[in-house]
């Protein structure tokens, strides 16, 4: 078992264990809940629901299964599970448990930032994504047909409790998807290796992905500054998952958008090819290609709810582990990426 402490305006722990063993003792520990609304999707809850409830035995569970996927990130979700806890008269005392994978953990945490103006909410991921990005930082919302996330709230969860066997059990497709969200830590880091990527090292790699995390969260709660650099990829990225009308993973999709990012850093600093196709040595075996033109993806980035005004602020390498912040204006940026991007799209 591996434990990080989150040092956020709330602090909490991050739990990393085999199983959801003691689940029980460390909810009772930072909770007073009785009742706990337990939201989960319609794959997870026959695969999991029961483990998960013999360890918490000494609670009242209630769960609340909404669809899989993208789409169900919604607000109609969001008001299922508000709804829900008014009907089922959750007091202040009371709990969420988001147990799935990003869209579950986002629209749940979101939840319990609002009921009640904030009930407490216990993380429990169960893909590599989930488990290494979205269910640590508190970051919590829905998608609006507007734009991805584009309601929601600073929320942090009371516990993180990552069971690593359920990561282990997770399909190629899902597996690949966290593991793109994981190459951004190793470009941001530069602390991570090839070899970290193995499914036997898998368990210290999600180790060594919370603890970047919670470091950076730690110093940037609200994403103001350094906490920026972990969008590295995603502004591109997000462009060509909802281009893909969701039809492309979200890891899928950050890899895509490393690739570009590191052809826009050549231009931008003036790298030489050799070093550019050095720094894309995490990115092989990954398709890069982006199959949608300039003008689609500049549209999307104009929706992008970052930018500021005029300006938005984009994610450069000036190598691995070496990440920097760097504002364009509309102009400059459209100039650059039908000049780099451009050639390869
Ligand atoms: N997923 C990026 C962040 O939590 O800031």
């Amino acid at each position: 078992m591996k434990t990080i402490r989150v040092k956020t305006s709330r602090p909490y722990d991050v739990i990393i264990k085999e199983r959801f063993k003691e689940l029980g003792k460390y909810v009772g520990a930072i909770s007073s809940a009785k009742k706990i609304a337990v939201v989960t999707d319609e794959n997870v809850y026959p695969l999991y629901y029961d483990e998960l409830a013999d360890e918490l035995g000494g609670f009242s569970l209630y769960p609340v299964i909404i669809g899989s996927g993208e789409k169900y990130k919604s607000v109609d979700s969001f008001l299922k599970i508000i709804d829900f806890c008014a009907e089922n008269e959750f007091s202040r005392e009371d709990a969420i448990l988001a147990l799935g994978g990003g869209v579950i953990g986002d629209v749940a945490g979101f939840a319990a930032a609002c009921y009640l103006r904030g009930i407490d909410l216990i993380q429990c991921p169960t893909t590599l994504l989930s488990a290494i990005d979205s269910s640590v930082g508190g970051k919590t919302g829905v998608d609006l047909k507007q734009g991805k996330n584009m309601l929601g709230a600073f929320y942090q969860p009371s516990l993180t409790f990552i069971n690593t066997l359920c990561i282990n059990t997770l399909n190629k497709r899902e597996i690949a998807s966290g593991t793109g969200e994981g190459i951004k830590y190793a470009y941001i880091s530069g602390n991570i290796k090839k070899e970290d990527f193995l499914p036997e090292n898998r368990d210290d790699f999600i180790f060594k992905c919370v603890e970047l995390k919670s470091e950076i969260v730690s110093k940037d709660e609200r994403d103001f500054g350094v906490r920026k650099i972990l969008n590295l990829g995603h502004t591109i990225g997000h462009a060509v998952e909802v281009l893909s009308g969701y039809s492309l993973s979200h890891g899928e999709c950050v890899v895509k958008g490393i690739n570009a990012i590191i052809d826009l850093s050549a231009d931008f600093y003036g790298f030489s090819e050799e070093k550019k196709q050095k720094m894309k040595e995490f990115l092989r075996g990954f398709d890069c290609k982006i199959n949608f033109s300039v003008e689609d993806i500049l549209n999307q980035i104009k929706a992008d709810k970052k930018r500021r005004g005029d300006k938005i602020d984009l994610i450069l390498l000036k190598d691995v582990g070496k990440p920097e912040i760097v504002t364009f204006s509309e102009s400059e940026i459209t100039e650059r990426l039908y000049a780099v991007i451009g050639k390869s799209i």
